[in-house]
């Protein structure tokens, strides 16, 4: 009980400083929000109930910004060598080499992929959308452990070294003029666009990406699109996918389902009425 007390005023000293440091950012409010379980988060209760064991493991963390975001973007520390269950703060730095404002979302992925059940507590933490002013940096933290089971899984008991990746993509969020015409009937045309500048960077109609194919999605039962590693969360929503579903995921998907996997939202109703109509009009195509 003492020991937790002492990790947790380390880690808020740290915080403390870094708030100094570094520009404000919403990953890093959300992480002393997750540590304090402030503002109606859930507290860290499974980081902190796995005992430490004595194995250890090298985390190498890797990163890269997509084609088009003008973003210099790089892990604070090349690797860490930790205990399994040993709870690790690390950091990323990330600075906007443009003179333009640019909004950003990253995706991560863990190798060996076997591997990636075991890195607990990511998601929560995992970039949601920065936007960074033109040349300002932030420095966004990364909360993880990893799950002792790792060394009793007989897939990935042999498993000593894992990488981190994280891609920064440019959000495009703003590109699609607002005019009145949003506010008429939905427009699977419109929804399209919106798909090509927002959603396909990781989604295509007819075969798996950085995110599931959504050829027939709507109709679907989440999470079930046959060769795609979602997370667990996902998959065992019990969600199955219309209008409705669509819009609540588009608008929120972690507020939807707490541990999800896709890092982007849609924050307008009427894209979102938009985005949909579009995606129920692939319905059939490939299958
Ligand atoms: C940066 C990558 C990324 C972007 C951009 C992205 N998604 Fe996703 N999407 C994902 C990932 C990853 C998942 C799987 C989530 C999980 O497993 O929890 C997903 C899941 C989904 C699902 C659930 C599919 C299923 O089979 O259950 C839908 C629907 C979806 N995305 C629609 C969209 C739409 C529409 C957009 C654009 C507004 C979008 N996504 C943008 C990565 C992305």
């Amino acid at each position: 009980m003492r020991h937790r007390y002492i990790t947790l005023a380390a880690l808020l000293l740290v915080l403390a400083g870094m708030t100094t440091l570094v520009s404000y950012s919403v990953t890093l409010y959300r992480l002393f929000c997750q540590v304090t379980g402030a503002n109606g988060t859930t507290r860290r209760v499974a980081a902190l109930d796995v005992a430490p064991s004595a194995r250890m493991v090298t985390v190498y963390f890797d990163t890269s910004v997509a084609p088009g975001m003008p973003w210099r973007f790089a892990p604070v520390q090349r690797s860490v060598r930790m205990h399994l269950g040993e709870d690790r703060l690390v950091f990323f730095s990330a600075e906007n080499l443009s003179d333009q404002p640019v909004t950003g979302h990253a995706t991560f992925n863990v190798t060996p992929s076997k591997a990636g059940i075991y890195f607990k507590k990511i998601q929560c933490f995992c970039f949601t959308e920065e936007r960074l002013g033109p040349h300002k940096r932030v420095e966004m933290p990364v909360d993880f452990f990893v799950d002792p089971k790792l060394a009793t899984d007989p897939d990935t008991s042999d498993v000593d070294e894992i990488t981190l990746s994280y891609t920064f993509f440019r959000s495009k969020v703003d590109a699609v003029p607002r005019d009145l015409a949003r506010f008429g009937k939905p427009d699977a045309a419109t929804g399209g666009k919106l798909f090509a500048e927002n959603c396909s960077a990781c989604h295509a109609a007819d075969h798996n990406g950085v995110g599931p194919a959504l050829a027939g999605v709507v109709g679907r039962r989440a999470g079930s699109e046959a060769g795609f590693a979602y997370s667990a969360a996902l998959r065992g929503s019990g969600i199955v996918w219309n209008a409705q579903t669509l819009d609540r995921w588009l608008a929120g998907p972690q507020a939807m389902v707490p541990g999800a996997a896709m890092p982007v939202h849609v924050g307008d109703a009427a894209e979102r009425r938009d985005i949909v109509a579009y995606l129920a009009s692939l319905r059939g195509t490939g299958s």
